[in-house]
């Protein structure tokens, strides 16, 4: 999303084998299915400035919402199985509590680093931070987690405006190679420019990226990382959705996908509480599982520390007593049991 404040830590569950579908490829249903859990991310505009000052831990231990209880909850009672967490540089040991309760749910923890490829807006390996020091960050994350095998390691939330896309892919290529230095075998999610956009990839992003390898030569564990939102101008910001993007993005992308022999997931996709957006992402859902050959799963944007009073894109479940209850787009889309 084109959002200031983002975190991410999301959650997803096991293999169901459903009958193969006529048309479409795959078993029926994608591999992982959660929710973000934002909040650390919080003050980190889409420049790269960051006011520290305003991350909002999701734990109840640090004073904000009760995110690992969210994220018992997504995993328990709605089946998902991947959870999200955004990163504040600066609060990794404040971090590691929301990895170690999302690791606690048995599903897989996607760790996000969420600075658009920039830092004071200059970007990465073009004029920003060096390489080297972007590879030094994710050498430290990989070396803490390398034992992990349910963590996710998402190199950066949406680029965008990122002026050569080749050298971006050298970039993503350092940090590949330095995580696979300590972690062998965990997943790995690369994102393109575009803010992510699953319509641009194939044409933009894709045939820079697509040179990115482990050091053996393979892509194994190297998934696309792609976001899409349904509101009128893309920007995840608005309570009603006008497509499901099939025909303009993930169908078009399934095809590259096939060709190439590759993967994507689909990281952040969401809308308001709304009848459009609840036909529009059960569409684009439905989708995703009927090609979940290529697409490995969905991760919802956004629960965690969003006050879902205000926030429009809520994915924030309400808690009375033990029991919780999903906002309803989760309800009807998103959870994969009726909870
Ligand atoms: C940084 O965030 C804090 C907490 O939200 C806020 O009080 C402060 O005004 C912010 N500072 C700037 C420079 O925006
Ligand atoms: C999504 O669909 C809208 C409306 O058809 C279109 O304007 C937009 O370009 C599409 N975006 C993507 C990324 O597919």
């Amino acid at each position: 999303m084109y959002w200031s404040l983002i975190t991410g830590m999301a959650l997803a569950g096991a293999v169901t084998a459903l009958p193969r579908l006529d048309s479409r490829q795959g078993n029926g249903q994608v591999k992982y299915a959660g929710v973000n859990i934002a909040g650390f991310d919080f003050g980190c505009a889409t420049n790269g400035n960051c006011n520290i000052t305003a991350a909002y831990p999701p734990l109840q231990s640090l004073g904000g919402p009760d995110g690992a209880g969210q994220m018992q909850h997504f995993a328990r009672d709605d089946g998902m199985n991947m959870l999200g967490g955004t990163l504040d540089q600066t609060n990794t040991g404040k971090y590691d509590q929301l990895v170690q309760a999302c690791l606690a749910t048995g599903a897989y923890c996607v760790i996000d680093i969420h600075n658009y490829a920039r830092w004071d807006n200059q970007i990465i390996g073009q004029g920003g931070p060096s390489n080297e020091q972007f590879v030094s960050l994710w050498t430290q994350l990989a070396s803490k987690y390398a034992s992990q095998q349910k963590i996710v390691f998402g190199i950066m939330n949406e680029p965008h405006d990122v002026p050569d896309i080749n050298k971006w892919a050298d970039t993503v290529q350092a940090v590949v190679t330095a995580i696979r230095g300590v972690a062998k075998s965990q997943m790995i999610l690369i994102p393109g420019n575009d803010w992510t956009s699953a319509q641009q990839f194939p044409t933009k992003s894709g045939p820079a990226l697509l040179k990115v390898k482990n050091p053996d030569g393979s892509t194994d564990g190297l998934i696309f990382d792609v976001h899409k939102y349904l509101d009128s101008d893309n920007s995840g910001t608005h309570t009603e959705c006008v497509t499901d993007n099939i025909s303009s993005a993930f169908s078009p992308l399934a095809d590259w996908l096939r060709a190439n022999k590759r993967q994507a997931i689909n990281s952040e996709t969401g809308g308001g509480n709304t009848a459009s957006c609840q036909k529009y992402l059960c569409q684009q859902i439905q989708f995703l599982n009927q090609n979940s050959d290529v697409y490995l799963g969905y991760i919802g944007w956004s629960a965690g520390a969003f006050d879902p009073r205000t926030y429009e894109l809520s994915e924030v479940p309400s808690r009375n007593g033990n029991s919780w209850t999903d906002s309803s787009l989760v309800k009807a889309c998103l959870a994969r049991k009726a909870s």
